[in-house]
């Protein structure tokens, strides 16, 4: 029986290339602007308390408002996040420790970009949204995974998925906001540049030995997006599904199908029998979500019953 707790460590050996992904992440992001403050609208401010907030001001139809304020509310959860990884991460490599960090600082702004943007333009009542805000930080959270190789894959797999998640919402809502997918825009590049780092992580490892396809296999069967335990999230999902643009089919096309391409799992030539499992099961799960999806989209088509999916994958 092979012990596998080797593959869900990072490698040693493997710190110079990480290093040099790190190295490239910094020089990417040295080129962003972090001044979000330009992306927002400010002369639609007013004042709630000379001005209270009533539904008939929200500008933005329900399935877009939800989808924002579902992106802020797992935005909000930073805190959470970062000593969790923090956690999983320690007496791993130190570079892991520069990125969570650089991480962390990019990641801050992320909920306050869209809490002030809900806020600003009246689609959130504000005292409803401090209070959700405020219970779902309460509640904390936890990463399901506890090795740095498994915690990798989950947030590569995050980051691409609130990128495309972004990417679609934006597209959903340019023609009734176009300051929201300016601003949802911009935050897809920064997970983007997220995504490429952890990634590349984990392709080097991979590249370095295939075996590694076993914590993939692990993680990407049961993903989960970590905000899948705020208050609605199935229904949120749904109506984020059905009318603003981000469900099973883009999770199954620009997330797994992407992932599972980029890495290679077809190529991959593992030489453990757990590894060699695991590579068929990632493929296997490709194959039946893609055939799920497949279904999916023919109804959508013809409007048939297929067109109500009951609930994301992400
Ligand atoms: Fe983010
Ligand atoms: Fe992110």
């Amino acid at each position: 029986m092979t012990d596998f707790a080797v593959f869900t460590r990072a490698d040693a050996a493997l710190e110079p290339r990480l290093r040099e992904l790190y190295a490239r992440h910094r020089e990417a992001a040295r080129r962003v602007d972090w001044s979000y403050a330009y992306l927002l609208p400010w002369e639609k401010g007013r004042n709630f308390e000379r001005e209270p907030w009533s539904p008939d001001q929200r500008r933005l139809r329900e399935p877009l408002y939800v989808a924002v304020e579902t992106a802020l509310l797992t935005e909000a959860n930073l805190p959470w996040f970062t000593v969790s990884l923090d956690g999983i991460f320690r007496g791993s490599l130190t570079v892991l420790h520069d990125f969570l960090r650089a991480w962390t600082a990019e990641e801050d702004q992320h909920s306050d970009l869209l809490q002030t943007y809900l806020l600003l333009t009246r689609n959130s009542d504000p005292g409803r949204l401090h209070q959700l805000r405020h219970q779902v930080v309460e509640q904390g959270f936890t990463v399901e995974y506890d090795t740095p190789i498994e915690v990798m894959v989950c947030t590569t797999i995050q980051e691409l998925a609130t990128r495309a998640f972004y990417l679609s919402v934006a597209r959903a809502g340019e023609a009734q906001d176009p300051d929201l997918a300016r601003i949802l825009r911009r935050l897809a590049r920064d997970e983007s540049l997220h995504y490429g780092f952890y990634r590349d992580v984990i392709a080097a490892h991979l590249y370095a030995d295939p075996n590694y396809v076993w914590p993939v296999a692990r993680v990407l069967q049961d993903f989960n997006m970590p905000g899948h335990a705020m208050p609605d999230f199935n229904r949120r999902m749904k109506l984020i599904a059905e009318q603003a643009g981000y469900g099973p089919s883009e999770y199954y096309h620009q997330v797994v199908e992407a992932l599972v391409k980029y890495w290679g799992v077809e190529r991959l030539k593992p030489t453990l029998a757990g590894a060699i499992a695991a590579r068929y099961q990632i493929l296997a799960y490709t194959h039946r979500l893609g055939r799920v999806v497949r279904r999916l989209e023919g109804g959508r088509r013809s409007g048939g019953p297929g067109s109500q999916p009951d609930a994301s994958p992400v």
